[in-house]
């Protein structure tokens, strides 16, 4: 019997999967799926943590060829990055770029709003995850016994809402940054990138695996530090609690390959936690504050006033979302915006 893990795990607008096989039997595989869900600079710390998560997986021991990446990978190359072919997860951070297989990478359709997202919709660059075909697919590889036992850590603003649904009887335990009606937050914001480094939920974890015995640690001790740790939004957990008391390295690494070393972690002072939407125009402001250039200082505020444009219309997007999933007909919701926009 093929015992198999599922962790998925979003980042803010943005989704990690890790699809490990469970307490490896003898032909069970640990399987890892891990899928950062945008690209561009100012979302650094959604590959950011993806890379660090394949460092933790491939330091417990899980080979290459059962991890799969996807994520954009414009960030080792990117011209904004000050210290090109390395990418970081905390201040003064290792290298987590290092080794990180490229399976699934690059610009696959074109896409670049990446960074809308509403309750029960994780944004990816190519393509938008909705509950229903989450719930669809996990439901098929249930029935198709496609896995023994399923894991997901997801990251994005709201993630509870891609949860709710999930049956407690089909093997699978997920955990989430946020509930369904909250945003996660961003964290560690590095003056020399210009960009924040990590998401709060996804480091706490992370970093938890880091310096953890992942042989002694149980899944729902992790969830409880993570939890206290995320202060921020609620971390969330669902579908078969049982399988909680299960062992962190059952899912994250190889039962049978010696796990990693627990590390040491420099504790920082300043997380400097900021709501996953507001980063943009976080960035935005701490580059105004640092500049003396005038010609910087305009372009800055030129970017500001058209963000501020693009948040507005974020709201506004999600008022859409909402009447769509209320069930209103398309050309009732057209002729009311066309009746709205004539007064302007
Ligand atoms: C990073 O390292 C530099 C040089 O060692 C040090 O000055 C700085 O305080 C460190 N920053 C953090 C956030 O630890
Ligand atoms: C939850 O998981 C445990 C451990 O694998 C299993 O024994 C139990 O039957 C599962 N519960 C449900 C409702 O499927
Ligand atoms: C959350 O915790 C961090 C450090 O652990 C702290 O710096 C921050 O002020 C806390 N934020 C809130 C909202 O409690």
């Amino acid at each position: 019997m093929f015992t198999s893990t599922l962790a998925l795990l979003g980042l803010s607008l943005g989704l990690v999967a890790n699809a490990f096989p469970t307490q490896q039997s003898e032909n069970g595989k640990n399987w890892v799926v891990i899928v950062a869900g945008s690209n561009g600079w100012y979302n650094y710390r959604h590959q950011a943590d993806a890379c660090h998560a394949y460092q933790i997986v491939h330091k417990n021991g899980i080979p290459d060829e059962q991890i799969v990446v996807m994520m954009y990978d414009d960030l080792a190359t990117n011209e904004q990055n000050p210290t090109p072919g390395v990418v970081i997860n905390r201040p003064n951070g290792t290298d987590v770029y290092k080794g990180v297989p490229k399976d699934y990478t690059g610009d696959v359709s074109g896409r670049k709003i990446e960074h809308f997202k509403s309750p029960g919709l994780l944004a990816f660059p190519n393509d938008d995850l909705h509950v229903a075909d989450l719930m669809d697919a996990v439901n098929y590889m249930h029935e198709n016994k496609k896995y023994g036992k399923l894991v997901f850590y997801i990251e994005a603003c709201e993630s509870g809402s891609m949860m709710t649904k999930l049956p407690a009887d089909i093997d699978v335990y997920a955990t989430t940054a946020a509930n369904s009606h909250e945003s996660s937050y961003a964290c560690y914001y590095d003056d020399k990138r210009e960009t924040y480094l990590g998401d709060w939920y996804s480091v706490n974890w992370l970093e938890d695996s880091d310096v953890e015995d992942l042989s002694k640690e149980t899944l729902i001790k992790q969830f409880k530090i993570v939890r206290s740790h995320t202060n921020t939004s609620h971390v969330m957990q669902f579908g078969n609690k049982t399988l909680a008391h299960m062992k962190v390295i059952a899912f994250q690494g190889n039962v049978n390959a010696k796990p990693a070393p627990p590390m040491t972690l420099q504790p920082v002072e300043d997380p400097d936690l900021t709501p996953s939407p507001d980063v943009p125009l976080a960035i935005l402001k701490r580059k105004l504050m640092r500049t003396n250039d005038l010609s910087a200082t305009k372009k800055y505020f030129s970017q500001i006033t058209s963000d501020l444009k693009y948040e507005y219309a974020l709201r506004h997007l999600y008022a859409l979302v909402n009447l769509c999933e209320g069930g209103y007909p398309t050309d009732s919701i057209l002729m009311a915006m066309e009746s709205v926009c004539h007064f302007n």
